[in-house]
């Protein structure tokens, strides 16, 4: 079947099978390499991506049950001031990310801070539960989540007063 959606703000037409899934039509046919195809079953959160501005892992979704819908991917993701935030977040507390949950992370973070501009510690935990890692200290996740949203919260204020 054939179909339009928005891809990282650029409406896009496919043509794809019922069986194809969104993390395989974003790899091989748009070459966004930012979603990784790993477990394939919702479990590693590596393939990540915004679907309508709330995370969704894109190996569990059928590529047409985005059509007419707005899907971001890391890629289009870090061109935005929000993802300046999250890294500055991230380097600040010293958090360090692998090219496996670097994707995932980031863009749980995301998620969050939109719904949830001064996130708690177990909401922040919660939230970065979608990448499972051992890599990184909960404190240290907390410490880099609470300053990307401290950085957030300064530049919308000081564009409001523009
Ligand atoms: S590939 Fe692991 S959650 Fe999608
Ligand atoms: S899996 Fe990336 S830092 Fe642990």
């Amino acid at each position: 079947m054939t179909f339009s959606f928005i891809l990282n703000g650029e409406d896009v037409l496919v043509k794809a099978r019922s069986a194809d899934r969104l993390v395989d039509l974003l790899r091989e046919r748009f070459g966004l390499l930012g979603p990784l195809a790993d477990c394939r079953h919702g479990a590693c959160g590596k393939c990540l991506i915004l679907l309508d501005g709330r995370l969704a892992p894109s190996c569990m979704l059928p590529a047409f049950k985005v059509r007419g819908r707005e899907v971001i991917t890391l890629e289009g993701f870090s061109q935005t001031d929000e993802y300046a935030d999250i890294k500055g977040g991230f380097e600040e507390a010293g958090l360090e990310l692998c090219g496996f949950c670097d994707n995932g992370r980031i863009l749980a973070v995301a998620a969050l801070l939109e719904r949830n501009a001064r996130p708690s510690r177990d909401e922040i935990l919660g939230e970065l539960s979608a990448v499972p890692c051992r890599c990184a200290d909960p404190e240290t996740l907390t410490q880099a989540v609470a300053a990307a949203a401290e950085r957030r919260a300064r530049r919308l204020y000081h564009r409001a007063r523009q």
